[in-house]
């Protein structure tokens, strides 16, 4: 494993980081896993050298009536992890803030007093320390973000407050899907030592303006949903079924056929540089210096295997990757649901 340094925080995180999403409990968007197998991949994670995981207070929600917990299922499984490994030391703990008002994404004109009110950020750290079984989390992070809340100095006197306590070392922010620039204002505060955002493949934007800013300013990189939500592991086919779930709606029968089509087509770039798509996939996001951490969301020990093994410190070549930028699909997956979102500047030009 390889490791990069998380911009400001001086953070040694391993290259290749574990999201989990899906780790535990019932996810929204996605099938239940097997928490046996994913306390596994946890533990193979750390042994294969990786050390950054990405979690957050509303990973593994169960909303329905009779579910007797909360939220917060994915940091419980890997409090039990740390606890059952004696492990902290080994690794590098990310969480995130949900909104107050329980609305993703942050929306323009929405006040900072409806998503991140004072009093509710300590609040919420001290609700994930103890899912998680911690004293101090490595790195926090706003689970939404608007670049307006960077007039606001509520937050920001309560995050270094917080600092102070010992609760938390470093902040970021893990910004709206397809936005990558709505975060700039706030990170000129100097307060928020890392980003979090969507960059793949088929997402391109990050690369015009954002990780300029990042290798200008050491801001830290880590990027999300790295195999785009599953549709760059090439498993996905014109007869996949999903329950009804974030991924149904994601992988509709509309934007199914232009997967296929696209994945097809990258599939015929697999070669001595990369054999499969998962590993082209973040091989990509690997070739940028700027980047920090890619976190593929990962419960499985076959896919935590697969995915430390591409962290061999080999760049895709510049031939392939200009050939890759022709692949980029822009899309916008809440426009697609909802178009009357384009009108009030969701999409980022
Ligand atoms: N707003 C936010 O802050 C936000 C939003 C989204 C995600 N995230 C974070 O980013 C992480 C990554 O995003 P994501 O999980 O949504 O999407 P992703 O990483 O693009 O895709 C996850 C999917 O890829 C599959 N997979 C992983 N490694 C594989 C491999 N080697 N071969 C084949 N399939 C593989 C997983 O399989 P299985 O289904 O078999 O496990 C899962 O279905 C999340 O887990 C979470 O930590 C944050």
């Amino acid at each position: 494993m390889k490791y990069r340094t998380l911009g400001k925080t001086g953070l040694n995180v391993s290259e290749v980081g574990m999201g989990t999403w899906q780790l535990a409990g019932r996810p929204w968007g996605w099938d239940a896993p097997d928490e046996k197998e994913s306390l596994r991949a946890l533990h193979k994670f750390i042994e294969l050298g990786g050390n950054f995981i990405d979690t957050a207070w509303v990973y593994g929600r169960l909303d329905e009536p009779g579910d007797s917990k909360g939220a917060h299922c994915s940091e419980e499984l890997i409090g039990e992890f740390i606890k059952e490994s004696g492990n902290r030391d080994k690794a590098i703990i990310a969480s995130k803030i949900p909104p107050k008002n329980r609305k993703w994404p942050a929306w323009q004109g929405v006040p900072i007093s409806e998503v991140f009110p004072e009093g509710y950020i300590e609040k919420m750290v001290d609700s994930s320390l103890k899912s998680l079984g911690i004293e101090t989390l490595d790195l926090m992070q706003f689970h939404v973000w608007q670049d307006d809340f960077a007039k606001d100095d509520g937050w920001k006197n309560e995050i270094q407050n917080i600092t102070k306590k010992g609760k938390v070392k470093h902040w970021g922010v893990s910004i709206n899907d397809y936005q990558p620039s709505n975060c700039l204002k706030t990170l000129d505060t100097g307060l928020i030592e890392s980003v979090q955002f969507i960059f793949n493949i088929f997402h391109q934007k990050p690369t015009e303006k954002l990780l300029p800013y990042a290798k200008k300013h050491n801001i830290g990189l880590i990027t999300r949903v790295p195999l785009d939500e599953g549709g760059l592991t090439g498993k996905i086919t014109m007869d996949t079924k999903f329950e009804d779930d974030m991924r149904s709606k994601y992988f509709n029968s509309v934007r199914l056929p232009g997967f296929v089509e696209r994945t097809d087509k990258l599939k015929e770039l697999l070669d001595g540089e990369a054999k499969s798509l998962p590993e082209l996939a973040l091989r990509y996001l690997l070739s940028f210096d700027e980047v920090s951490t890619v976190i593929p969301g990962t419960r499985k020990v076959k896919n935590v295997e697969a995915n430390t093994s591409v962290s061999d410190g080999r760049k895709l070549s510049q031939k392939l990757m200009d050939e890759l930028k022709k692949h980029s699909w822009e899309r916008n997956f809440y426009v697609d649901l909802d178009p009357s979102l384009e009108k009030d500047g969701y999409i980022e030009k």
